[in-house]
């Protein structure tokens, strides 16, 4: 009797290593855990063993019907789990959607404005944001004692050595006029620095997109016109603009144009300060001294250069009343760009 359980044993051990499924835990069930099974043919010939050793033949039994109903319950545990994931999975459900991004709104209006500048002829240029005092300024005819020269206005990496981060996108004008022969017309979009307190109007880092044009004969009307195509292809041509006269250093004769503030229609804001009007860009003829300084020479070529915010223009372009907004990185607010 000892021997048959023993024997009993190790068959049915050596089937549950080879049950792979529910279906095959199912047979293995009918064949041993029933009331016709093998474990219970085994429990009811306990009656023929004598009496002496039915206590130690008893054990043997109940050690044997606790460990097959273990091991069945584990496996059982195993497949019924794997069914319900199984079931679980609903391959209608629609699948789950990533979130996309999308262009940073800075990013975006380069993009726009130098759209439209290619599609007038314009090439695309690139400088460094580390420049010199050379590129930044003394070749674009700033005096000696110029006082955007000053610390409070640049940020110094060496001052000694007169090395900055560019106070504007111009010094690039510089390098192209150096480097390339007339006719030249590219416009340079780039980041740039200066050590103002950060307000709703002023950023210490921000953008501008240069524009330069040299040839013969070129004059103050075809920047004019340009300028003027430009803001009515990124605004709408029903736009109300003006020119003003202006002064920088690089450009004789100098103007800014405005645009009617987005905010408040004409009528006067906090954007554009009690106006009406909001500035977009500073331009000109660039300076005879600055093409002479570049190796061109003013008697045969002019040219007129401008100089876009692109901050600006993006808050006029989304109606955005705080300059700080675009780099706030809220997705609230990116979501909506
Ligand atoms: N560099 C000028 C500025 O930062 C803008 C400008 C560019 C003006 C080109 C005239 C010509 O304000």
């Amino acid at each position: 009797m000892i021997n048959d359980i023993k024997n009993l044993r190790s068959e049915i051990e050596n089937s549950l290593h080879s049950v792979k499924d529910a279906i095959e835990l199912e047979q293995f069930r009918l064949k041993h855990l029933v009331q016709k099974g093998t474990l219970r043919a085994l429990t009811d010939r306990l009656r023929e063993v004598p009496k002496e050793e039915k206590p130690h033949v008893g054990k043997q039994l109940n050690e044997l019907r606790q460990f097959v109903e273990a091991e069945y319950h584990k496996l059982r545990e195993v497949y019924e789990t794997a069914k319900e994931e199984r079931n679980a999975l609903d391959l209608t459900l629609p699948g789950r959607t990533l979130p996309k991004g999308s262009l940073h709104p800075i990013r975006q209006t380069i993009d726009r404005m130098t759209d439209i500048f290619i599609r007038m002829g314009f090439e695309v240029a690139e400088g460094p944001d580390i420049e010199d005092d050379y590129h930044n300024f003394e070749a674009l005819n700033f005096a000696p004692d110029h006082p955007a020269r000053d610390m409070q206005d640049t940020f110094f990496i060496e001052h000694k050595d007169k090395v900055l981060l560019r106070t504007h996108t111009s010094p690039v004008q510089v390098r192209l006029m150096k480097s390339m022969k007339p006719p030249i017309r590219a416009v340079m979009p780039g980041r740039v620095y200066r050590n103002e307190s950060i307000t709703a109007r002023a950023l210490a880092e921000f953008h501008q997109m240069e524009g330069l044009y040299i040839n013969k004969n070129v004059s103050f009307a075809e920047l004019k016109g340009t300028v003027i195509a430009f803001a009515q292809q990124m605004y709408g041509h029903d736009i109300n603009y003006r020119f003003r006269a202006s002064y920088f250093p690089f450009t004789e004769p100098s103007a800014e144009m405005d645009i009617t503030c987005f905010l408040c229609k004409g009528k006067g804001c906090r954007v554009c300060k009690y106006s009406g009007w909001l500035e977009v860009v500073g331009c000109g003829m660039v300076h005879p001294n600055v093409l002479t300084e570049c190796g061109i020479d003013p008697e045969e070529y002019s040219g007129y250069a401008f100089g876009f915010g692109i901050e600006r223009v993006a808050m006029l372009l989304h109606g955005i009343d705080d300059a700080r907004m675009l780099y706030e990185n809220d997705v609230r607010m990116l979501r909506q760009l």
